[in-house]
């Protein structure tokens, strides 16, 4: 069980069967309503584009595998989510700067960036070997949660241009990219010492009205957590969107 403070009011919420089979099954029926949804009401030219990338994206799982099965075959994003990266994404790819993200997994939300980016350099940063050691601000994680292959994020990817991936654990491998600066920076990493150093590590680089995006911020304590401290002395809003994502844009 988490609390929820709002106002003076605590909320129990039952997290019990978050990143459980259930969990995840029942996850991948609201999201394929949503996607009919989101396919119903967004009809004019523009979004539709975006969400026939969406699309692609969730034409790669199979609807009733992933709705029988749960588990981290399916993508982990909603489709309004994925909608939000490709937006903001196309925003950005005229903005100047590099784009960056770190926790791409098996490359959902990296692919929607690069069909948005055009030209833009692109650093996507994956440990492969899954969640780093956990501490109890993550309850929802285990040590090794997400591990992948490099070669098969690389097949992908490999079409995109200016499309660099690096492996291991940020900020470690950070080296390539110390003089850089950016305009679009997803960061999907799930625990708090991973967001907290991505955060570090990115907010001086950002160009002004860049953006950073973090996922999970809606229900991971320790990545929400690591925003609000670490936004807590800076002049910028958080603009919390979708279900579970943030947007930080610099000033
Ligand atoms: C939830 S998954 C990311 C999902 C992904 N964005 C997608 O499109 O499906 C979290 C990923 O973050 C990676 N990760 C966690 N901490 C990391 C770190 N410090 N550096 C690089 N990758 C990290 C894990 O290996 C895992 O693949």
């Amino acid at each position: 069980m988490i609390e929820i403070v709002s106002g003076n009011e605590v909320l129990p919420i039952d997290d019990s069967i978050a990143n459980t089979r259930w969990g995840m099954s029942l996850k991948r029926v609201v999201s394929r309503l949503e996607l009919l949804m989101l396919r119903y009401y967004k009809r004019n030219p523009l979004e539709q584009a975006g969400l026939r990338v969406v699309s692609d994206v969730y034409a790669r799982e199979s609807a009733m595998h992933s709705i029988l099965f749960g588990g981290n075959s399916a993508t982990l994003f909603s489709p309004g989510e994925l909608l939000n990266l490709w937006n903001q994404a196309r925003i950005m790819s005229e903005h100047g700067g590099a784009f960056a993200e770190v926790g791409a997994f098996k490359g959902d939300s990296a692919e929607v960036a690069c069909r948005a980016k055009g030209d833009r350099q692109f650093y996507i940063f994956e440990a492969f070997d899954g969640l780093a050691p956990v501490d109890a601000i993550d309850p929802r994680f285990k040590q090794g949660a997400f591990a992948s292959q490099k070669r098969d994020l690389c097949r992908r990817l490999e079409s995109y241009p200016n499309t660099t991936i690096i492996a291991g654990y940020f900020p470690d491998t950070a080296g390539p990219v110390l003089q850089e600066k950016f305009s679009y920076v997803h960061l999907d990493v799930d625990l708090y010492q991973a967001t907290r150093e991505a955060l570090t590590f990115f907010y001086p680089r950002m160009l002004r009205g860049g953006r950073i995006i973090s996922h999970d911020y809606g229900h991971c304590s320790g990545v929400w957590q690591a925003v609000d401290e670490f936004f807590a002395n800076k002049p910028e809003v958080l603009e919390p969107v979708g279900v579970s994502q943030v947007i930080v844009i610099k000033q």
